[in-house]
């Protein structure tokens, strides 16, 4: 099998640079390297000619990426960035969340793709038999965890996390509860499911039940045959597409195919690493792209973090650097912080480099993409964080404890500012020299060579180095 997809897009030329710049052979990761959003969408989509699968290994709909083809967007929530280009198998891993329903999930992201013409079918798109299924009562528990956060009931809730309250973190706390979680090959048994979910929904009423009654907010029971009729219609729906993708993935590693591991989410909101309680519920670092996906890591020879020139949080937890002034609301304006998947406004702030580089390391990035470089044009002085200030004590590395980042000040190194109109360069030697020393500082700092730095989130603005 050739190592480069026959179906290059025209388009895409310019990104075969960008490829030969950022890639080994071998398989590849793209994972973010801040607290989500830094643009890895794009660099997903700008490198998809170059692999025979693109698949996603952690998260569910809480991830919002988005691809600009010419002048239409795409924003993508389950489906990986790779779904506008033909000739590539898109991959929804096992270890990826999947809330299937037209309403809210899946089905409704595969119609609003047909709705523009772009069909999403076995061929385009295989969905793991072991994923776990995010079921409608995990949206409400979500909602109920806020409601009881906003009641004052409990200090670290869903509300206190702020939950994009797609039931994410619902679904995976069942998936290692066992007995009460359903996988998407068990939709395609009628039976097996009946007798799963009868003992399952029991269960989940008297529990939602009782957090309602905490919050003191009404709670509607679900039922179990208007579930098991819409399960029917999920199954109908998506039967074909749902098979063991492990054994798919491995079949085009036997035939040395390359695969593109696309994260999720971001390593500063993984369960284990990140600013715990503060995170998402998966390995959101490319150290989940081995058992999110059933493909051992043996092949995975690239991996690739992507930040952004600043930093953006949705959501609670410690963000250092956040601006809370004109520059915030400046940077908020000009890089359209605002959530692809909720709207909400993204809190901002200056580039924090020792959070970077931790995340770096902790992914093993072989390369760096930086992304958003021309939203920071047109500022007088930039700040970039390259250590903390805590209980009087200087910290050089990244702390494990959330609630002492919390208290952390950062410590600032100030580079000159850029003019603006860095959003129409071509060429990264196009850009001003104040932006080139900026992405120079980036990766002095890090310690990793940045091969792509993006001006915008168009094709045509990402510039290798
Ligand atoms: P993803 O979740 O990592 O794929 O990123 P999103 O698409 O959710 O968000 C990226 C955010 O960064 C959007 O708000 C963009 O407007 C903003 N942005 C600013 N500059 C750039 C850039 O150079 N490239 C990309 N891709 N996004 C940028
Ligand atoms: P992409 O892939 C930004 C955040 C939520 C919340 C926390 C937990 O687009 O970068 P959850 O619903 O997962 O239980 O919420 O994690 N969060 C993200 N923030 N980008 C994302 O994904 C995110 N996925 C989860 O805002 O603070
Ligand atoms: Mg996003």
């Amino acid at each position: 099998m050739p190592t480069t997809a026959p179906t290059a897009t025209p388009a895409l030329d310019h990104a075969a640079e960008a490829a030969e710049r950022l890639l080994s052979p071998g398989h590849a990761a793209i994972v973010g390297l801040q607290w989500g959003d830094e643009g890895k969408g794009q660099t997903v989509d700008l490198l998809t000619p170059h692999f025979q699968a693109i698949a996603r290994f952690n998260g569910g709909n809480n991830a919002g990426h988005s691809v600009h083809v010419g002048s239409e967007k795409f924003a993508l929530h389950l489906l990986p960035s790779g779904i506008t280009h033909p000739g590539v198998l898109c991959v929804i891993g096992n270890g990826v969340v999947v809330d299937p329903s037209p309403e809210t999930g899946l089905l409704k992201e595969i119609q609003t793709l047909a709705d523009r013409g772009i069909t999403v079918d076995a061929d385009k798109l295989q969905i793991s038999n072991r994923a776990h299924v995010v079921m409608p009562y995990h949206r409400v528990e979500d909602g109920l965890y806020e409601a009881l956060a906003k009641a004052g009931k409990s200090e670290i809730t869903a509300g206190a996390i702020g939950t994009t309250g797609r039931g994410i973190g619902r679904a995976y706390a069942d998936k290692a509860h066992r007995s009460t979680a359903i996988r998407m090959g068990d939709l395609l048994v009628p039976d097996r499911l009946h007798d799963q979910l009868r003992p399952i929904l029991q269960i989940k009423n008297a529990l939602l039940q009782a957090l309602a009654d905490l919050a003191g907010v009404d709670y509607t029971p679900f039922e179990l045959d208007t579930l098991l009729a819409k399960a029917a219609d999920w199954a109908d729906a998506l039967r074909p597409m749902i098979g063991d993708t492990t054994a798919a993935l491995t079949d085009i590693e036997l035939n040395k195919g390359r695969v593109l591991f696309e994260g999720a989410n971001a390593a500063l909101l993984d369960v284990d690493h990140g600013t715990y309680p503060y995170v998402t519920s998966s390995t959101t670092s490319a150290l989940g792209a081995a058992t999110g996906t059933g493909l051992a890591p043996r092949h995975l020879h690239n991996v690739l973090g992507v930040a952004k020139a600043y930093t953006s949080r949705v959501g609670g937890g410690p963000h250092p650097t956040e601006l809370l002034d004109d520059t915030g609301e400046h940077i908020r304006t000009t890089g359209n912080e605002f959530g692809t998947t909720t709207g909400r406004p993204r809190r901002v702030g200056w580039l924090d480099l020792t959070a970077v580089k931790y995340s770096a390391q902790l992914n093993g990035c072989t390369a760096l993409v930086l992304t958003g470089l021309s939203v920071l044009a047109g500022l007088p002085e930039l700040k970039l964080a390259v250590a903390y200030e805590h209980d009087g004590q200087r910290l050089d590395t990244f702390p494990a404890d959330a609630f002492v980042l919390e208290q952390a000040t950062p410590i600032y190194q100030t580079l000159p500012g850029f003019p603006t109109g860095t959003g129409d360069a071509t060429t990264f030697a196009d850009l001003p020299d104040a932006a080139k020393a900026y992405v120079q500082a980036v990766e002095d700092f890090v310690g990793i060579p940045i091969k792509l730095v993006c001006v915008g989130p168009k094709r045509s603005q990402a510039l290798p180095r």
